[in-house]
């Protein structure tokens, strides 16, 4: 399957280069949040990029790829995992991608340490799509939705990472715990993946940003959107996914 976003930097690396970045996000989600970001440019929605929990950069490199010039973006991670090198493994990647190192700051950190201001510092402004993948315990990821929530464009976008993954599934239930008392914002898709490993991302926005995004990607994906919700008690939230289907149980 090919996968277009409409950005042609995105695509080309997506569909051409994605494998040769060791990583763990997928092509699908990847092509979701550019395209995503495409539209709130095309919206006027401008602002900075940030990830915790970047690694070698597989779905920073297609965020940053996804900026306009003169927005920033920030890449946080311990970087001690399988070794040291990974950062310099990252900084190789964007050079050799094409990213714009100079308004990409990346960060050697534990984000458990991290202030609001350790992130809109530099990148010198709100964040419009700001993507969590670092400690998955439910704690560190409500301390990472804080953080990500402190800092976020006001119609912008939180990505979340291995959502319903069976080795995680106490995630959820901190997402739905944060929401809780963050009467604000909600989960507006569901963003599925490729393969076996039931890891879907989420995306949230606050309530009256929702309708700026999933009339657009209802639009943009018809042939991978699900057609049954996904139900969130007080809202429901729109499924892609590659391959859209009921499970057949046999
Ligand atoms: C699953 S990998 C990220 C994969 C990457 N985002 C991708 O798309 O390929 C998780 C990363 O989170 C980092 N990490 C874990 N806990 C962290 C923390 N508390 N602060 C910052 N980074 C953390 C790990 O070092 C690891 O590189």
């Amino acid at each position: 399957m090919k996968y277009g976003s409409g950005i042609a930097a995105v695509d080309h690396y997506v569909n051409k280069e994605y494998d040769s970045v060791f990583g763990m996000s997928s092509q699908f989600a990847a092509i979701i949040a550019a395209h995503v970001m495409d539209h709130q440019t095309k919206l006027g929605i401008s602002g900075n990029i940030a990830e915790i929990g970047t690694f070698e950069g597989r779905f920073f490199i297609a965020m940053a790829l996804a900026t306009q010039p003169g927005e920033k973006g920030v890449g946080i991670d311990t970087f001690e995992w399988p070794s040291p090198k990974v950062r310099d493994k990252l900084h190789a990647h964007m050079v050799r991608l094409g990213v714009r190192t100079a308004d990409m700051t990346i960060l050697t950190a534990n984000s458990e340490n991290l202030k609001p201001a350790n992130i809109s510092g530099p990148a010198g402004g709100p964040v419009r799509f700001f993507h969590v993948d670092g400690d998955h315990n439910p704690k560190a990821l409500k301390h990472d939705l804080d953080l990500a929530y402190a800092v976020m464009h006001p119609q912008g976008v939180i990505c979340l990472d291995d959502m319903l993954h069976p080795g995680f599934p106490l995630l959820t239930v901190a997402v739905y715990e944060w929401l809780e008392k963050h009467g604000d914002m909600r989960v507006f898709c569901v963003i599925d993946r490729e393969d076996i490993v039931a890891a879907p991302k989420f995306m949230l926005c606050k309530h009256e940003a929702a309708a700026l995004y999933e009339e657009d990607l209802l639009k943009a994906f018809p042939e991978w959107h699900f057609d049954a919700a996904s139900q969130w008690g007080k809202w429901i939230a729109i499924v892609l996914t590659p391959n859209p289907r009921f499970a057949i149980v046999e």
